[in-house]
């Protein structure tokens, strides 16, 4: 298994529309078990293709409090939802920035897992916010499009000054 680079906010390759996943081969098990092990070492709870630059519809997530419960959601879609809920979010693609999302509280959704079997399943709370917001990059869309357009910017800046101080630091220092 390997890391695998995770795009950051505003990269436009986070925009991109994901296509379906056609092929269940040993390459896309692979690829799910780097998207595994790259989201357990950056400390996330969730990771869409998208996020690793590859323009396929599939996510993963652990909301388990171990995290040692890997899922896998391969071409997933939701059915039906129901409620709503104000959930503070996070993402790798936008580190160091949290905000308030509204989502639905439940969903229903239908997804294939990496063998290509249908399944399908109820995702309520936690669960089902993480499914959201990974369908969302599969759709190119970013939490943080959610907020205000002057908040926004706000977020573009603040991560631009924190690239900018981790940059200076990485010249100043010997790094090995
Ligand atoms: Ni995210």
């Amino acid at each position: 298994m390997s890391n695998l680079n995770i795009l950051e906010f505003p990269d436009p390759r986070l925009t991109t529309v994901a296509s379906d996943v056609e092929i269940f081969d040993e390459a896309l098990k692979k690829l799910v078990q780097d998207m595994i092990e790259t989201m357990y070492s950056a400390r996330g709870i969730g990771l869409a293709a998208t996020q690793v630059n590859v323009h396929k519809r599939l996510l993963v997530l652990d909301v388990s409090e171990k995290q040692d419960q890997p899922r896998v959601y391969i071409n997933p879609q939701i059915l039906s939802s129901e409620g709503e809920q104000d959930h503070e979010e996070g993402c790798l693609s936008v580190p160091g920035i949290y905000a308030s999302v509204n989502r639905a509280e439940t969903i229903t959704l239908r997804a294939q897992d990496s063998d290509g079997n249908t399944f399908e399943e109820q995702a309520e709370g936690l669960h089902a916010v993480c499914i959201q917001h990974e369908m969302d990059h599969l759709i190119g869309r970013l939490f943080v499009d959610y907020l205000s357009p002057l908040k926004r910017n706000m977020v573009r800046k603040k991560l631009e000054k924190q690239r900018k101080v981790a940059a200076k630091e990485a010249e100043e220092h010997l790094v090995i």
